[in-house]
């Protein structure tokens, strides 16, 4: 039983009697938990059309409400105050108990969503600018996924673009790849930290040496038209690049459906070309093939030297770029095909994106791009969900104390030498396992607490706190409950247990218990209407330590009363399986024992 659909059922049927608007109806949680669970603050407007006082309609709303599963009162000057009785929060409890996915709703319209997140870049370091995309993807997903929507990942990796021919360009240079231009000559061994070197050094050139770009680009074309020994060497460099890329994520808890990156998209690259050229939609600029996606109204004069000369505009939304004037594809031509590409293989109802907020203007002509062409339907949801930027305790865009970027391998030492050093206070030595769990929950829950688009501070030593709003804390909260539930041994009675309706919920403590679990369950969908998580930590963060409470006040194990201990270890059993519940969503573990 949802026991907020029932509170706003018997609101609809009260407004029904009293000739009241259900538009009107509003129910929350209540600012005044002492008080009350829930509020209704309609009369306010009600009273505003009808005129009169909001004591009055208030009164009138509560005379004609079902009182079953909550007393109601009036508070001056116009609230509807709910207080949940003990009964029906304890058959809440119990059914929740009893219940696979603990009775959480779905979402009443279910969709297919592509969720494009990670994007990695092959042949370059993972740093810290890649940190946010994999942790809010995958909770995203997942929370999309348990709410009921099909979800297919894809980690669209950044592998067709100039970093590519960069690469080969410093690898031949260096004479990795010689054998294959001369066959008296042998190639040398590629690996990750022949990558790790070859790009950078590469990118510096590229700024200084116009011929070195040029090679580049030359290079990255021929990649892109599968030209020996080019692609070979690409294919080479990719395999490397990938396999490092998913131990990282890996670690971190994500995985992906699709292992895509731009160069699928290549094979619907002219598909794409010929659907805006035959609309008529495509222009030469400079060789190159563009298409103009800015609209009415968005260019800004700029200011004529003479009164005679003619008016000329900048655009604030340059056009998309199709094709380079070499031919070669760029970020916008991938980006547009496996849109295409996506609705031909799973014509999603949504397509999200999590990337960098900085790349919203790339999005936006995209998006433009594919309606204009019809790649995408009207009626497809195209959203970019773009986050800020990590940053250091100085507010500055986090950096290594030489000032150079973090790598994302050093973040995730850095994380997890910070839960070494709780678990050593706390006796626990040698658990590297353990220590990259409490690390990658200290880090995901520092950073899904904040919108998306928000910057957030780094600060290794907050998150990893085990007291206070961190993931940590809410480990050491389930690893506390699986050693109470282990000595009560009631760890194989578990599903004997949640069909019996023990919970009996007796006191403030538990009452306060129950309402946050309700909070929690409905913080899911806060969440996804959000598409941030920041609503589902606050409230798990509540629902812990409502727990925390009560299990400082009461006696659990050495209850002698039989069916009083029996509601204690059942409730702390479906508060257990709530927080195993929500970190699944948030994308890290609850250990045994910490
Ligand atoms: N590889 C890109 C980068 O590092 C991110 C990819 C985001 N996804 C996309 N479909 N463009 O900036």
């Amino acid at each position: 039983m949802n026991i907020k659909k029932i509170l706003y059922k018997a609101l609809e049927d009260s407004f029904l009697h009293c000739d009241y608007s259900f538009d009107d109806i509003t129910l929350t949680f209540s600012n005044r938990p002492e008080e009350a669970d829930f509020q209704c603050n309609s009369a306010f407007a009600i009273a505003k059309k009808v005129h009169t006082s909001p004591e009055v309609v208030a009164n009138s709303i509560i005379a004609n409400l079902n009182q079953d599963v909550a007393d109601v009162s009036f508070a001056k000057p116009g609230f509807i105050n709910f207080k949940i009785k003990d009964e029906a929060l304890s058959k809440a409890l119990n059914e929740a108990l009893a219940n696979e996915r603990l009775c959480l709703d779905e979402l009443e319209e279910k969709e297919t969503v592509v969720m494009d997140y990670g994007g990695a870049n092959v042949a370059k370091e993972l740093h810290v600018g890649h940190l946010r995309s994999p942790v809010i993807g995958e909770s995203l997903a997942r929370l999309h996924k348990i709410l009921g929507n099909k979800v297919i990942t894809d980690t669209h990796l950044g592998d067709w673009g100039l970093q590519m021919g960069l690469t080969i360009a410093q690898l031949k240079d260096d004479g990795y790849i010689d054998g294959y231009f001369d066959p008296s000559k042998k190639n040398k061994e590629i690996t990750l930290d022949t990558l790790n070197e070859e790009y950078p050094k590469a990118s510096r050139r590229k700024n200084e040496e116009e011929d070195f770009r040029k090679k580049a680009e030359e290079y990255t074309k021929l990649i892109q038209d599968k030209v020996e020994p080019y692609w070979t060497v690409y294919q080479e460099i990719r395999e490397i690049s990938v396999k490092r890329i998913k131990a990282n994520y890996e670690n971190l808890g994500c995985f992906f459906d699709l292992w895509y990156g731009e160069s699928n998209a290549a094979e619907y690259v002219d598909t794409v070309v010929k659907m805006f050229v035959d609309k008529g939609l495509t222009r030469e600029h400079e060789g190159a093939i563009v298409v103009d996606v800015a609209r009415e109204g968005e260019n800004i004069p700029i200011e004529k030297k003479n009164p005679d000369d003619p008016q000329l505009y900048k655009n604030p939304m340059p056009p998309v770029f199709l094709k380079k004037s070499n031919g070669a594809d760029v970020y916008d031509t991938t980006d547009i095909a496996t849109i295409y590409q996506r609705n031909q293989d799973y014509n999603p109802d949504r397509m999200i994106y999590v990337v960098d907020k900085r790349q919203a203007s790339h999005f936006e002509k995209c998006f433009r791009a594919v309606k204009m062409a019809g790649i995408s339907e009207a009626s497809q949801k195209l959203e970019f969900l773009g986050f800020g930027t990590v940053n250091g305790k100085d507010g500055k865009a986090f950096k290594t104390r030489s000032g150079d970027t973090i790598k994302l391998e050093d973040i995730i030492n850095l994380i997890s030498d910070g839960a070494r050093k709780k678990l050593a206070e706390n006796g626990i030595v040698d658990n590297e396992k353990l220590a990259l769990q409490i690390g990658v929950a200290a880090m995901k829950f520092g950073d899904l607490s904040n919108a998306p688009s928000k910057d957030y501070i780094f600060d290794i030593d907050k998150f990893s706190s085990f007291e206070g709003k961190t993931g940590p804390y809410i480990q050491y909260t389930g690893a506390r409950l699986n050693s109470l539930l282990s000595k009560a041994e009631m760890t194989d009675k578990f599903d004997y247990l949640s069909s019996l309706n023990l919970i009996d919920v007796a006191d403030e403590n538990q009452r306060k218990i129950a309402v946050s679990f309700i909070k929690l369950q409905e913080s899911y969908f806060t969440a996804y209407k959000e598409s941030s998580l920041s609503a589902l930590c606050t409230a798990l963060f509540d629902f812990a330590s409502s727990f925390s409470k009560f299990y400082n006040d009461t006696r659990i194990l050495t209850e002698k009363q039989e069916t009083k201990k029996n509601s204690y270890l059942a409730l702390c059993l479906l508060i257990l399986k709530a927080i195993k519940q929500a970190a699944s969503v948030l994308a890290f573990e609850i250990p045994e024992k910490m």
